[in-house]
């Protein structure tokens, strides 16, 4: 194959046939083949597990460069984001496609703080679950079964401003729903949403308050809670985000594709990994925390042990978020004066993985998943409600996906496949079989 730049076209020959790709080129100088017509033109399809060289849409809500470390949101970098940025600023942004004015964010937020309850019968699903139920599988269900108290949510044609009311819903009460599902497990009542709060007081005191005393936010956490959100918004098509778009190619409503998303991010290859990543440190201390000998067990290609919050699939040398996350946790470990020995072994892990040559040469840096596990330790957050917390960030940019899908009239996501199974074959006889 080869690119002809003076028309902007690849040329492919397979067998007889030949075909012209048209090529398309990104604002950032990223560059893709468009196969749409390939099937129709050649009958050849691409076969691509896990669309790790697939686009499946062009987009311009998120940039990130694996290579060099870039993570961007409609051109804003996180950095310049998470330093001079609240999280509803950044999800105005994302959603609406660029930072707000005084005014649209105090509209935004406004609008956002009128909807933070939910209906009570909803509370009463959360009598239903067991004790112990892991919160992701109770906040998907309760995601999804906001669009059944929001019939009009189903209505695939619906007005600008009734989909900028699920949005607002959505945003606002996810957090009450998240809380409600700690609430439960806890056994402790239900504390209702103070809309004087910001959004990320109010999670904390929905999560935290108890009527037995006054609960006093402290700006160390909540500051570090409004970064770790911030950092979490989006990241392009990532598995829950591209299961949120296929889920909203069908037209099916926004509550129900936000739900798909939030089940997919529930993988421990994926959002499940902050959980995971302490349940690893928790492993290594109960095993009297010889550090040393679970390095080696992660080096043993015959050991199916493998440390979990290193390397990412995408950013080959380091993850961007993970440096901003690392200064925040330090910061928030030094201030509370944090002292767990399970996050003394995560220091220890952190300082082997950063100068081992086995783990530097394969980009097996600490990412995201390991800073973030170790900050909502630290914050108190429980290890089970690790990813419901990235749930809450990456909400905005899942609802912006979906809604630059459907402004974009994309068609309904319908993968091809290579069909190796039986050729035809005539239906046995019961007693031939
Ligand atoms: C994410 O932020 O979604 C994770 O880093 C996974 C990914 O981008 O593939």
């Amino acid at each position: 194959m080869n690119v002809d730049t003076m028309t902007d076209t690849a040329r492919l020959t397979f067998e007889d046939k030949e075909v012209e790709l048209p090529v398309v080129r990104g604002s950032e100088g990223e560059v893709g083949l468009d196969i749409s017509k390939l099937r129709a033109q050649t009958g050849l399809v691409t076969l691509d597990r896990g669309f790790k060289n697939t686009g499946s849409t062009t987009s311009g809500i998120t940039f990130l460069n694996g290579e060099e470390g870039i993570l961007h949101y409609r051109g804003y970098s996180i950095e310049d984001l998470a330093e001079n940025a609240t999280f509803m600023e950044v999800a105005y942004l994302l959603v609406y496609g660029d930072l707000p004015d005084a005014e649209r964010l105090e509209w935004f937020t406004k609008s956002i703080s009128k909807h933070t309850l939910v209906h009570e019968n909803m509370r009463r699903f959360f009598d239903a679950f067991p004790m112990g139920a892991h919160p992701m599988g109770m906040l998907s269900s309760m995601a999804s079964s906001l669009s059944t108290f929001y019939p009009d949510s189903q209505n695939p044609n619906r007005s600008v401003e009734d989909i900028d009311m699920t949005i607002h819903r959505l945003i606002a009460k996810l957090p009450t729903l998240a809380a409600q599902c700690y609430k439960h497990n806890m056994g402790h009542p239900t504390c209702y949403p103070a809309n004087d709060l910001s959004y990320t007081e109010n999670f904390l005191y929905m999560m935290f308050g108890l009527p037995t005393e006054d609960y006093e936010i402290d700006p160390v956490i909540d500051d570090a809670i409004n970064k770790l959100l911030i950092l979490h918004a989006d990241h392009e098509q990532n598995c829950s985000t591209s299961t949120v778009r296929i889920v909203g190619s069908s037209q099916a409503n926004l509550y129900s594709s936000i739900s798909a998303g939030i089940s997919a991010l529930w993988g421990p290859l994926h959002g499940g990994a902050n959980q995971a990543v302490i349940e690893m440190l928790e492993q290594i201390k109960a095993d009297g925390g010889d550090l040393q000998k679970w390095i080696d067990k992660a080096k043993d290609k015959t050991d199916s042990f493998r440390l979990m919050g290193f390397g990412h699939r995408v950013y080959k040398n380091f993850d961007p978020r993970a440096r901003i996350i690392k200064k925040s946790a330090d910061e928030v470990l030094a201030k509370l004066g944090i002292n767990d020995p399970v996050l003394d072994i995560a220091k220890q892990l952190e300082a082997v993985a950063l100068e081992d040559e086995y783990f530097v040469q394969r980009g097996l840096y600490p990412n995201v998943d390991f800073y973030s596990g170790i900050i909502y330790r630290a914050l108190g957050i429980p290890t089970e409600m690790f990813t419901v917390m990235f749930a809450l960030g990456r909400l905005p940019g899942w609802i912006a996906q979906w809604k630059e899908m459907t402004e974009n009239g994309e068609p309904i996501g319908r993968p091809r496949q290579i069909y190796t199974g039986h050729t035809e074959r005539p239906v046995q006889p019961l007693d031939q079989r």
